[in-house]
């Protein structure tokens, strides 16, 4: 396979279950471009360097466009105006300083550590309750059986969205994070299928933060809608809403990744699981190994704003870069033996929650959901064995995580 076409074999479900031997291949170039004209950084010290580099931005987007409706007052007057508006007020993940900064400084008042730390009891009691529901089978679906219910009612309950109305915004949230895979970016079909759950899930926070602002409950949502310091609005409504969701769709689609991955490695390694199994606290270690090893975010996309030269390369102006994270966290010029699943490694500087100035907002609740789920399924699941290696990933290449993972038990202690 040509050099310049190793991200489109990176975006080929065919190899999703191990794309790292692409990954290795693309090192050789640390910063490659590729056929369509973008270009794949994919050494640790290059993506390093760029993820501090104000030369790079992440307004990176396609404008949002409506399709014809047939309706002349809807295609020429209505639909025009809402695109530019949700083109403006893209979420803070699509956004440059100075706005950017505003906005994370808005979200990072409400999602304190303090604040996150108290949910341990309840994330405790939460996985315990999932495996309780799992007593009596042979077999679970890690997926739908924990890693996927935990984040979901945790994210609702620190938001204030209310869970019983979590199963109409779940495929809006799949649909949602779409907007990371840059091959279906261009797909128009599915642009059109994303702006619309774009719109339905707008209209359902609109309707939220009305609620909010007129009875606060105490939780995110009730907070980033409430007057900031000064007495001022933290933020437009329209920013706000964009806010809400991309807290929403983060929390169901990321995290469940993670426990998955972890889980999926701890069965590829029985020796620690049973380690795990032994010591609890060996919990953080490992899951920031699996950051490294098996992350649930593999890249994120940029666009230059001006000419960059890295690593012997001169990115143009313009053009779009991808930050190949798995793949820094793989670099042997890096990590001594990166192929290897070592929790006790002692160096795990790590791409797993990105860096620089979109650095994850909720790394800290990730680690707390997935230490507490690995500790309970090491302890309660009993004789614990893969039905299917490697198992059926979910379509994304950049949200990368199996669809299903199937276990055999003899039991649920
Ligand atoms: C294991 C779970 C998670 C992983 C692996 C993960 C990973 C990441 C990564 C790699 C980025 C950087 C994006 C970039 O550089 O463009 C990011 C940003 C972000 N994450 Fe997470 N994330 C996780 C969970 C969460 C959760 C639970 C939330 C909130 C509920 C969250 C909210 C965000 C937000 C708001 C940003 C954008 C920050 C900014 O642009 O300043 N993430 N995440």
């Amino acid at each position: 396979m040509p050099d310049d076409a190793l991200f489109a074999a990176v975006t080929d479900p065919a190899n999703r279950a191990d794309p790292y031997p692409l990954y290795a291949r693309l090192r050789e170039r640390p910063v490659a471009r590729q056929r369509d004209g973008s270009y794949v950084v994919s050494g640790h010290a290059a993506i390093r360097a760029l993820i501090f580099d104000p030369r790079l931005s992440s307004e990176d987007l396609p404008p949002f466009r409506r399709p014809p409706t047939g309706n002349p007052i809807r295609d020429w007057i209505l639909n025009p105006i809402r695109s530019r508006i949700a083109s403006a007020h893209r979420p803070l993940i699509f956004r440059d300083p100075p706005d950017h900064d505003a906005l994370r400084a808005a979200v990072m008042r409400e999602f304190t550590i303090p604040r996150v730390q108290a949910l341990r009891p309840r994330v405790v009691r939460e996985v315990d309750a999932l495996l309780d529901a799992c007593r009596g089978r042979e077999r679970i679906c890690l997926v739908d059986d924990l890693s996927y219910p935990l984040p979901v009612s945790v994210i609702c309950d620190l938001l204030g969205v209310p869970e019983s109305d979590e199963p109409q915004f779940q495929t809006w949230a799949t649909q949602l994070a779409t907007a990371l895979e840059p091959d279906a970016r261009g797909d128009v079909e599915t642009r059109r299928h994303t702006v619309a759950a774009f719109d339905a899930i707008s209209d359902y926070m609109r309707g939220l933060i009305r609620e909010k602002r007129r009875c606060p409950t105490g939780d995110m949502l009730s907070g980033l809608a409430a007057p900031g310091p000064g007495g001022r609005k933290q933020m437009s409504d329209f920013d706000l809403i964009a806010t809400a969701i991309l807290l929403l769709v983060a929390g169901h689609e990321t995290t469940v990744n993670l426990i998955t991955n972890a889980m999926l490695t701890l069965l590829r390694h029985p020796e620690e699981l049973a380690r795990l199994r032994a010591d609890p606290e060996r919990a953080p270690r490992l899951i920031e190994e699996v950051l490294r090893f098996e992350p649930p975010v593999h890249f994120r996309t940029r666009k230059a704003l001006g000419a960059i030269t890295l690593a012997g390369e001169t990115i143009p102006k313009g053009a779009p870069i991808i930050l190949l994270f798995a793949a820094g966290n793989r670099d042997p010029a890096r990590f001594d033996a990166p192929d290897r699943f070592d929790p006790d490694r002692p160096d795990l500087e790590h791409f797993g929650f990105g860096g620089g100035l979109h650095y994850c907002v909720g790394a800290p609740l990730a680690r707390i959901e997935a230490e507490i789920a690995l500790v309970a399924l090491s302890r309660r699941l009993v004789a614990p064995r893969l039905m299917h290696d490697p198992p059926p990933y979910r379509p994304g290449a950049s949200l990368r995580g199996p669809e299903q993972l199937h276990i055999g038990i003899d039991g649920i202690a």
